[in-house]
C-alpha cells in the first residue's frame, strides 16, 4: 500500500482541482468554451502530473504549495492533449476519465478550441504566479523547458511517430521513441519542474532525469497492457484502441509477458536512480511502484 502517496494524493489532489477551476472560471471568454474546457478539466483523472511536481517538491524539502500553479499548467496540456487524441480525426475514441469524449458533448469544433484554449493558458498561468512570488528566471526555465516537452521536440512529435506508426511493424527501438515522447516528456517535465522550482542543483536533476526516463517509459507499457487487459469502467476509456487502430504497442510486439518483464525493468531502473540521490525518496518510490501497478 502507498501510504504516504495516499495521503500525499488526497492533499493536494483538491487543491489541484480547485486551482485549475478557479482559473478558468475567472476566463473572459465564451461560456460555451468555458464549459467545454472546464468539462475535460473537472471529468477527474489520477493528476498524476500535478502531483508529481508537488512530490519532487516535498522531496527537496520545500512547500509543495510553491508548484500549485505550474501543477495546474502541466493537467492543463495533459488534459489539452487527451481532448485532441481522442478526435475522430486520431484515436476516434468516445470515453474518456469515464465520460463522453469532448468532441461527444460539444462538437468537434469546439473541442479542437477548448484544447487550444487550454495549452495556450498553461503558458499564462506558469508566468504569472503571483501567489508563489516567483524569481522571473525561474519562470522563463520553465516556460522554455514545457515549450520543449510538449511540443514538435516532446509530446506532439510523439503523436506523430505514433500516428506514422500504424499499421507498421515497428523496431522497438522506434517504439521507444514513440513512448518516451507521445508520454514520457511531459511527465518528465513534471519532475524536472519540481526540481527547478526547488533549486535542485545540476548532480540531483541528472538523477531525477534517469527516474524520469523510466517513469515515462512504465507507465506508457502498462497504458499499453491496461488496454488489453484493463477494465473499462475502471480505466473509464476504452479498451482495444490501440488494436483497432493498429498501433505498435509493447505487448504487440514483446507478447504480454515480455512487456510484463520490460515494465519490471524500468520500475527497478527508476528505483536505482532514486537510490543515488541523498534527498527524500519515499514518495517518489510509491509513485513508481504505483505507475507499474496502477489499474486506471
Ligand atoms: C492517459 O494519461 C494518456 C497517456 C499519456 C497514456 P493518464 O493515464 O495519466 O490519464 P488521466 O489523466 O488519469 O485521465
Ligand atoms: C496518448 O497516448 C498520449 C497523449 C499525448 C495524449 P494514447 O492514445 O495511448 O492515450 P490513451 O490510451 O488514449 O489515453
Ligand atoms: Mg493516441
Ligand atoms: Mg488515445
Ligand atoms: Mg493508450
Amino acid at each position: 500500500m502507498a501510504v504516504l502517496l495516499e495521503a500525499f494524493s488526497q492533499e493536494y489532489k483538491r487543491k489541484i482541482e480547485d486551482r485549475m477551476m478557479e482559473i478558468v472560471a475567472g476566463l473572459d471568454t465564451p461560456g460555451s468554451l468555458k464549459s467545454a474546457m472546464s468539462y475535460s478539466l473537472e471529468a477527474g483523472g489520477k493528476r498524476l502530473r500535478p502531483l508529481l511536481v508537488l512530490a519532487v517538491l516535498r522531496a527537496f524539502g520545500k512547500d509543495p504549495h510553491i508548484g500549485l500553479d505550474t501543477a495546474c499548467a502541466i493537467e492543463m496540456i495533459h488534459t489539452y492533449s487527451l481532448i485532441h487524441d481522442d478526435l475522430p480525426s486520431m484515436d476516434d475514441d468516445d470515453l474518456r476519465r469515464g465520460k463522453p469524449t469532448n468532441h461527444k458533448v460539444f462538437g468537434e469544433a469546439t473541442a479542437i478550441l477548448a484544447g487550444d484554449g487550454l495549452l495556450t493558458l498553461a503558458f499564462g498561468v506558469i508566468a504569472n504566479q503571483e501567489q508563489a512570488r516567483l524569481n522571473p528566471k525561474v519562470a522563463i526555465e520553465l516556460v522554455a523547458e514545457l515549450s520543449k516537452a510538449a511540443g514538435a521536440e516532446g509530446m506532439v512529435g510523439g503523436q506523430v511517430a505514433d500516428m506514422e506508426g500504424e499499421h507498421r511493424d515497428l523496431h522497438l527501438s522506434e517504439l521507444e521513441y514513440i513512448h518516451v515522447h507521445k508520454t514520457g516528456k511531459l511527465l518528465s517535465y513534471s519532475i524536472l519542474a519540481g526540481a527547478i522550482l526547488a533549486g535542485a542543483d545540476e548532480e540531483k536533476r541528472k538523477h531525477l532525469r534517469e527516474y524520469a526516463y523510466h517513469l515515462g517509459l512504465a507507465f506508457q507499457i502498462r497504458d499499453d497492457i491496461l488496454d488489453i487487459e484493463g477494465s473499462e469502467i475502471k480505466i473509464g476509456k476504452p479498451i482495444g484502441s490501440d488494436e483497432t487502430n493498429h498501433k505498435s504497442t509493447y505487448p504487440a510486439l514483446l507478447s504480454l509477458d515480455g512487456a510484463k518483464d520490460k515494465l519490471s525493468t524500468h520500475v527497478h531502473l527508476a528505483k536505482e536512480a532514486l537510490l543515488q540521490t541523498d534527498f527524500q525518496q519515499d514518495i517518489l518510490t510509491e509513485m513508481i511502484e504505483l505507475v507499474a501497478k496502477r489499474d486506471h
